[in-house]
């Protein structure tokens, strides 16, 4: 019997020459995705954007905006087919760990109610709710309220 081995992830920079794989992912995983132009700005306003690729393939990305001890995790997503197996909490722990390094103190980030996996996954993480932002996301019908989550570092 053969055994299929998988190439292990790699977490790296995110560049402009990623943005149409990025986005394509971002349109299967999202009702109301971000456009290249959000990630494009992204990039060119220094913020610290990351991918995670398996062999060639990309299966994970986030934008992080670092400033003055601050932080705010603003995209945190992981494709479809790698879903489940643990590259999120892998990619939120390498985020937390540059956040880190770069001197942050408070990590930011708003969650969706009805996304109850990012709300595993961050709570476990040590992620605490602060607030609530009324009507904060597009929503199919009208808006949905965003729940503001922090982690002290
Ligand atoms: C949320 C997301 C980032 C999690 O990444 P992932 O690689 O699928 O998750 P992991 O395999 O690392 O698992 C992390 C935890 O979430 C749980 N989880 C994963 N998918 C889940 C689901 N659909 N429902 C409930 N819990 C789920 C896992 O059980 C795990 O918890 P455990 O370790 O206590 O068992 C990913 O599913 C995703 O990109 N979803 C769509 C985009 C999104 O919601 N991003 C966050 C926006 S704020």
């Amino acid at each position: 019997m053969s055994a299929v081995l998988k190439p292990e992830p790699r977490f790296e920079p995110m560049g402009e020459e990623d943005l149409p794989a990025i986005v394509g992912v971002e349109q299967e995983i999202y009702e109301f995705p971000w456009t290249l132009v959000n990630f494009r700005d992204s990039l060119r306003s220094g913020y610290s954007c990351w991918l995670v690729r398996e062999g060639s393939a990309l299966i994970g990305y986030a934008v992080l905006m670092l400033a003055g001890g601050e932080g705010h995790l603003l995209n945190l997503s992981i494709a479809p087919q790698a879903q489940g197996r643990g590259h999120g909490r892998r990619l939120l722990g390498s985020l937390i760990e540059v956040a880190r390094e770069r001197g942050t103190r408070i990590l930011f980030l708003e969650v969706r109610p009805s996304n109850g996996a990012g709300q595993h996954l961050y709570t476990s993480h040590g992620f605490a709710q602060i607030g609530v932002r009324r009507g904060y996301y597009p929503a199919r019908h009208g808006r949905e309220d965003a729940l503001v989550l922090a982690l002290d570092l």
